[in-house]
């Protein structure tokens, strides 16, 4: 595909076969991932991968059970809580995939070069015919310093994008865009 292409057709994904991915496909999504740029091509930015559809689905109850009880920690967004409460939402939308882009470092543009790597792994995903949704949802669960130790997540690492990742059962119709406010300003 294009990329013209690739950007128009992406779509969050929220339903997947049950095909197991691959390592070495997952690492080349992130070799592509990685040709984002970063502040002062810092490259502030790790990845944990996790190929086990059991452990996700795990993960998403888990996820699910702390932010429902912890929610006012977490979010003010009434319209998230009902989210959670749907008892038949589930997190990680039983993913065979999840890859958590990390920055590791506290750096003033971290994060921001973290979303452009984050992009990119969706982006070079679409164009092999994979399917991604980042999941902001489970962000708060996944930087809890219990579940980063229990993930082998080092402690000064911090989970930017949680994005899951597999063969999508359909490609879900585009939700649309407002027009762009544009300011012209010569
Ligand atoms: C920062 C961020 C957080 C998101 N969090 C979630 C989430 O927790 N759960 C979910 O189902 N989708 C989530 N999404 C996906 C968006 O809902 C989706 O990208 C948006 O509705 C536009 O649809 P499209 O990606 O198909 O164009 C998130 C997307 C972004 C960029």
């Amino acid at each position: 595909m294009e990329l013209m292409e690739v950007i128009r057709h992406r779509r969050a994904v929220r339903d997947f076969t049950e095909t197991r991915l691959e390592r070495s496909t997952v690492q080349s999504l992130i070799d592509t991932a990685i040709l984002a740029p970063s502040a002062m091509n810092l490259q502030p930015w790790a990845f944990a991968v996790l190929l086990d559809p059991q452990r996700i689905a795990r993960y998403a109850t888990r996820a699910r059970t702390w932010l429902l009880e912890n929610f006012s920690q977490t979010s003010h967004d009434p319209s998230l809580r009902k989210v959670l409460e749907d008892p038949k939402h589930v997190l990680f939308y039983h993913a065979p995939a999840l890859v958590l882009v990390l920055a590791t470092s506290s750096d003033a543009q971290a994060k921001e070069d973290c979303c452009l790597a984050a992009e990119n792994f969706m982006l070079a995903a679409r164009a092999q015919g994979l399917g991604t949704c980042w999941i902001g949802l489970a962000r708060p669960w996944l930087n809890l310093p219990s579940i980063k130790t229990e993930l082998k997540i080092p402690e000064n690492s911090h989970v930017v994008a949680p994005i899951v990742l597999g063969h999508p059962k359909a490609w879900p119709e585009s939700h649309g865009r407002n027009a762009a406010t544009i300011y012209w300003l010569g």
